[in-house]
């Protein structure tokens, strides 16, 4: 292999291990809010593991769901993609909203256990 095309490729390799463990969800602290073309508030915090650990929740699929003609698909799960790729800005049908999906799910569910916060200023701190 040509050395200048050798380098070339450790160098990108080395970036894109970057970009995969930069945005793994092991890292994440905040659920990212550039999808929204202006937002409002500051990124919701968001510390996945931790969360999910100290919230006692195992199904990926509580929130990485899977539908399939209304009903959603058990033992099924969508890790592999953003929230955003399915739910657009407005509600179409039954599918929310992105910042209504969003507030349904992680409110909802604070709401619903009595544990998590549900002020507006406790997951959008500034
Ligand atoms: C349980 C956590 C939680 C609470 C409580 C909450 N939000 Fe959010 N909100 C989110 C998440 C997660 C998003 C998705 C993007 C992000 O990180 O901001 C979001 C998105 C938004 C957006 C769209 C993105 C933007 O910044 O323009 C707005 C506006 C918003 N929230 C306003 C509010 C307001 C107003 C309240 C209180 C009435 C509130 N939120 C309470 C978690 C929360
Ligand atoms: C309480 C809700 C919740 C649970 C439970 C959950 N996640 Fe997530 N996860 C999220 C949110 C919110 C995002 C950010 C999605 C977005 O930005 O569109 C995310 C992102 C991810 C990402 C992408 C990371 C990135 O930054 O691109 C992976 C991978 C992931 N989750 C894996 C998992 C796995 C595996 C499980 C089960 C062990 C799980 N999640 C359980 C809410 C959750
Ligand atoms: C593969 C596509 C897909 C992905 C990815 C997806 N959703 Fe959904 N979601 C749907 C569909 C379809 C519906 C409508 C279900 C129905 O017909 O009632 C829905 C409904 C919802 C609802 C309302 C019903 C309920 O379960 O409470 C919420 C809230 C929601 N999604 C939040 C989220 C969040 C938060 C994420 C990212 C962590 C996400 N969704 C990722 C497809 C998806
Ligand atoms: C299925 C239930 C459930 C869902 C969905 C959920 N949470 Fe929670 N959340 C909890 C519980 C339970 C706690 C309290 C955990 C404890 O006892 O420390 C909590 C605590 C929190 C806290 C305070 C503790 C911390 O980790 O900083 C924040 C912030 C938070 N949640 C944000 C969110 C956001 C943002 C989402 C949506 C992306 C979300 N939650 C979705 C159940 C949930």
């Amino acid at each position: 292999m040509n050395r200048r095309i050798g380098y070339g490729l450790a160098a990108v390799e080395g970036f894109l291990c970057w970009v995969v463990v930069g945005f793994s969800q092991e890292n994440m602290t905040h659920v990212d809010n550039k999808v929204f073309p202006n937002p409002q508030r500051p990124a919701a915090v968001f510390q996945h593991e931790q969360h999910n650990e100290a919230a006692k929740i195992e199904d990926c699929g509580e929130c990485h769901h899977v539908y399939k003609d209304g009903k959603k698909v058990e033992n099924e799960t969508s890790e592999d993609r953003r929230c955003s790729d399915c739910h657009g800005l407005k509600d179409k049908g039954a599918q929310p909203g992105l910042t209504k999906a969003f507030h349904l799910n992680c409110k909802g569910c604070h709401e619903k256990s009595g544990k998590g916060p549900i002020m507006c200023g406790q997951c959008h701190v500034k």
